[in-house]
Parts: C-alpha cells; structure tokens; sequence
C-alpha cells in the first residue's frame, strides 16, 4: 500500500531531496571523475574505466568479459600453462557441468527499495570483517602463468583486504607468499596431507609460523585426476622442479633427504630428488581418513580447518561430526571425476545439511559477479576465485590480478544494487528462480 497521509509523503520526499541536495554540483561531478577521493564502493570501477577512456585514451590492460579475458590469456600463455589450467578431467564433462549448473537458476530483481547510496557486501567470517566474501582458491604453480606468481595474486589480495590462500603446491613458500601479501592480512594454507606425519607437522608448523590462519585441507586430490589435456603432453610441472618450493624450504624434509637442495652447493640431481620427494609425499595416492584429521588438530589446535572438496551432503553432515570449522564445495574445477555433478547443483543439499553450523564455500565455474550473487543467494558463506585470477595474472601479473578482481567486485557490487538489496543480508533464494528444461 502506498501512503496516502500526506505528512508521510512528505517525509518520504523530503529524505530523497535531502541526501540528493547533500552533495553540491561540484562535489558530485568529482564523485564521478575522481571516484576514490569520495567513494570506496566497487561499483566506481566501471566510472574508472570511462573516465580513463575519455579523459587519457586509456583502456584495462583485459576485457572485462570471462570468454575474452580467457581468449587473450591464451594468446599469452605457453600451450602447455593455458591447457594445465584450462584443461579438465576426461572429456572435460564437468568443467561443462560447473558452467550449466549456473544457467540452471535465474535472478528475479525487486525495484523501488531504497538502496542508495551504498550497498554493503562486507561480511564476517571466522570473526574477522571481510570487505566481500570473496576468497582466493587454491591453485598451484601460478609461475606457469606469469614469472610473479604468487607474488602477485597475494599481494593484490591483500591489497584489497580479501583471503589468499597459498598452496603445497607453490613455486613460492611460506615466508615467501607472507612477504608480499603484506603483514595483517587473511592468510589461508592449504594442504595436500603428506602420508609422513613428521611433514604434515613441519609444514603447518612453518604456516602457522608465518601468519596463515585457516587451514584448507583439500581432500579431492589425493591422487590425480584423469587429465587428457596434460597427459597427451606429458605435462607434469612438478617433476622440474615448479611448484615444489614448500618441499624444497622445508627443514624435516632437509633431515629426511639428508641435504638441502636450495644450498648453493647442491647438485642437479639433489634438487631432482628433492622435487620427487615434495610431489610424491604429496599427491601419491593415499587417501585421508577422517579418523586421522586429530593428528591436524593436534598441530593446529583451536584454529580454523576447512575441508575443500566436498560434493556430497553426506560427507558434510560427517565434516561437522568431526569437528571441522566449514566445507569448501568445490569439485576442483572438473580436473578430478568427468562426469561429477555440476558444483552449484550440489550447492542447496549442502545449505540444507549444515547452513549454520559449518561456514560454507563454494568454488567451481564462478566467472563473473552475477555468478556470486546466485551462489550466496543460495545458501554459500563465501565463494572462491580460480581460474579467472590466473587469466588475469597472464596479463602483465599484478595488473591484470588487480583489473579482474575489481571487476568482478564491481560487477557484484552493481547486482546486489540493482537487484534491490542494500546488503548481503538481502540477498537471498527467493530473488532466484529455478529454470530447468
Ligand atoms: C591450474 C589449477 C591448479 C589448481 N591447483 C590446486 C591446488 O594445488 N590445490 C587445490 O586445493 N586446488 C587446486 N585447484 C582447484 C581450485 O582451488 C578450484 O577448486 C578451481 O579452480 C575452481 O574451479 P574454477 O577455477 O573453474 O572456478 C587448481 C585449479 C587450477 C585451475
Ligand atoms: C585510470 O588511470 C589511473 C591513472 O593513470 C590509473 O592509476 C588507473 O589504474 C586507471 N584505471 C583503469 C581502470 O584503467
Ligand atoms: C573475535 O575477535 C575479537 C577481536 O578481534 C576477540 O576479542 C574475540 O575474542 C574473538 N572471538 C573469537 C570467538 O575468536
Ligand atoms: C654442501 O655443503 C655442506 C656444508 O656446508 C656439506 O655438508 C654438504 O655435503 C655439501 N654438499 C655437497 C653436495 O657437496
Ligand atoms: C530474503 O531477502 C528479502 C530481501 O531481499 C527479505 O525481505 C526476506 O525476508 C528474505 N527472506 C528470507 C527467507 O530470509
């Protein structure tokens, strides 16, 4: 019902003329040409980019559509870097699956509701303010794809105060990865569980030294996936010696190996062996149990432990039976089981299983803001950023990092708006509609 009181209509007037009137000709003009001096909001990004157009000639170092970004990336990247991260498990079924999942629900906007003048997409997880529920995912060897690396993608997520999580497959270590995310920053690890427990000790150890907070235990990658796309090249980047770095700094596995092959004097064949032995202890075949995750307690203490990999709302009933903090829903990107169900279609059942109880992420075909908002519109606490960060990062690192990251958050930022709500709190299922034919 509208107000009819008139007294009412005035009021609801007058608050509009009074926040448009706040701001003098001048003070909007430059909230538009200099939105940084006025505005922390995303959504000024896109201003940025006209602006810098008009104004210098200047354009984004990418396209700030998926498809091209991954199209120029291409054209950057080795064949074997672009078909390692592009590639999937099989006939590449479930990449395909990740994206229709999304297809499968559509946003049903609501207008008139008053959201101006900022829309607030900051949230709280694991009792720290987050400007956005937006994480780094776990992805290793990112010198594949830019000589920075994890140089880069960590220090544009700090920069932007968001998680980095940094991987046992890194071709930077621990202190490494600390040193360029800057100091204060949410620092996640993620671990490949080494079957050798003096290892597994060593390396949480060494995370926990260096200030990474939450410990991601991926569990869908004990063994390899079936990847056409590698092994139709033979392409294994661990075996020379990239994405090893953790293994080769370690000092248990100095011990173990008996010397250290980051020593000047080491030998080629030392620092061969020394590779093997990082990848072989962790990605050899042997899976975790739940009835050994106590042995990460015992390290990790009271801190934060996610579990990354699970699909099944089952296995998640069993993660908050064992005591874990949050699951990460997440089917690797479809590079382990062709044919496993669409991530986002595993979204609801999980939600229903354990919303509340465990946090919630989600990771697998998320390439735009519009695909953040169906996500934490359905049920997940915070969504993870892969393979479109790795696209960026192609593109002259840091820069390109930086320009995908504040598009996206600019494209959700925008969304939340348009969609009519004014925070997070507003976003959720009944402004999606299910679409299945
Ligand atoms: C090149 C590449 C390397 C990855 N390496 C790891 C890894 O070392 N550990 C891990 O838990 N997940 C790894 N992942 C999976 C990501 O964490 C994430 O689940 C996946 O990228 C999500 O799919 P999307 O990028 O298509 O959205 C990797 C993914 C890619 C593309
Ligand atoms: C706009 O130009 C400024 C100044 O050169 C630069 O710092 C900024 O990164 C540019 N933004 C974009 C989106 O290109
Ligand atoms: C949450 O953080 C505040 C300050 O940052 C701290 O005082 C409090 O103990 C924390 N609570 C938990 C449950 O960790
Ligand atoms: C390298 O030097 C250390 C002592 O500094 C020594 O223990 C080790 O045996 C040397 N390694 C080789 C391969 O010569
Ligand atoms: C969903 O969000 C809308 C605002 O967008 C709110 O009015 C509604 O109460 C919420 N519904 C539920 C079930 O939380």
């Amino acid at each position: 019902m509208q107000p009819r009181n008139t007294l009412l209509r005035c009021a609801i007037y007058s608050t509009v003329i009074i926040s448009v009137s706040a701001q003098s000709p001048q003070e909007l003009i430059n909230s538009v040409l200099n939105p940084a001096l006025v505005s922390e909001h995303y959504s000024s990004y896109s201003s940025e980019i006209y602006f810098n157009h008009t104004l210098y000639n200047q354009t984004p170092v990418a396209s700030t559509n998926y498809d091209k970004l991954e199209a120029s990336a291409k054209l950057l990247l080795t064949p074997a870097g672009y078909n390692y991260a592009a590639g999937g498990a099989g006939l590449e079924t479930t990449v395909a699956a990740n994206r229709e999942a999304f297809d499968h629900w559509h946003i049903l906007p609501r207008v008139m509701r008053s959201v101006l003048p900022s829309r607030d997409i900051s949230t709280v997880l694991f009792n720290r303010t987050l400007p956005a529920p937006i994480v780094m995912a776990p992805v290793g060897v990112q010198t594949l794809f830019h000589s920075s690396g994890e140089r880069a993608t960590s220090k544009v997520f700090g920069e932007l105060g968001l998680p980095y999580t940094l991987i046992t497959a890194s071709s930077t270590g621990f202190a490494g990865v600390a040193a360029s995310n800057g100091a204060g920053n949410p620092r996640w690890y993620q671990l490949y569980w080494p079957d050798d427990d003096d290892l597994t000790r060593s390396y949480l150890q060494t995370a926990k030294a260096n200030g990474y907070v939450v410990l991601v235990v991926t569990v869908d990658t004990w063994d390899l996936g079936w990847r056409t796309r590698d092994l139709d090249r033979g392409f294994f980047p661990f075996l020379w010696g990239v994405g090893v770095q953790i293994g080769l700094e370690d000092p248990v596995a100095h011990q173990k190996l008996g010397f250290d092959a980051l020593a000047a004097n080491a030998t080629a064949e030392q620092k061969q062996n020394a590779a093997l032995y990082h990848t072989i202890t962790t990605l050899r075949g042997v899976s975790p149990v739940w009835e050994n995750l106590w042995r990460l307690r015992e390290v990790w203490g009271d801190a934060r432990i996610l579990l990354k990999g699970v699909q099944s709302a089952e296995d998640a009933k069993e993660a908050l039976k064992w005591g874990l903090d949050g699951v990460i829903l997440s089917n690797h990107g479809g590079r382990q089981i062709d044919g496993a169900i669409g991530s986002l279609d595993a979204l609801p059942a999980i939600v229903q299983a354990v919303k509340g109880k465990l946090v919630i992420g989600f990771d697998s075909g998320i390439r735009s803001g519009i695909d953040f908002f169906k996500a934490l519109a359905l049920g997940a606490d915070f969504v993870q950023l892969g393979r479109p960060i790795l696209w960026g990062l192609a593109h002259e690192g840091e820069k390109g990092i930086r320009h995908v990251l504040k598009s996206l958050l600019a494209e959700f930022e925008i969304t939340v708006g348009l969609a009519g709500c004014a925070s997070l709190k507003d976003v959720n299922e009944t402004l999606l509609v299910e679409n299945r034919r």
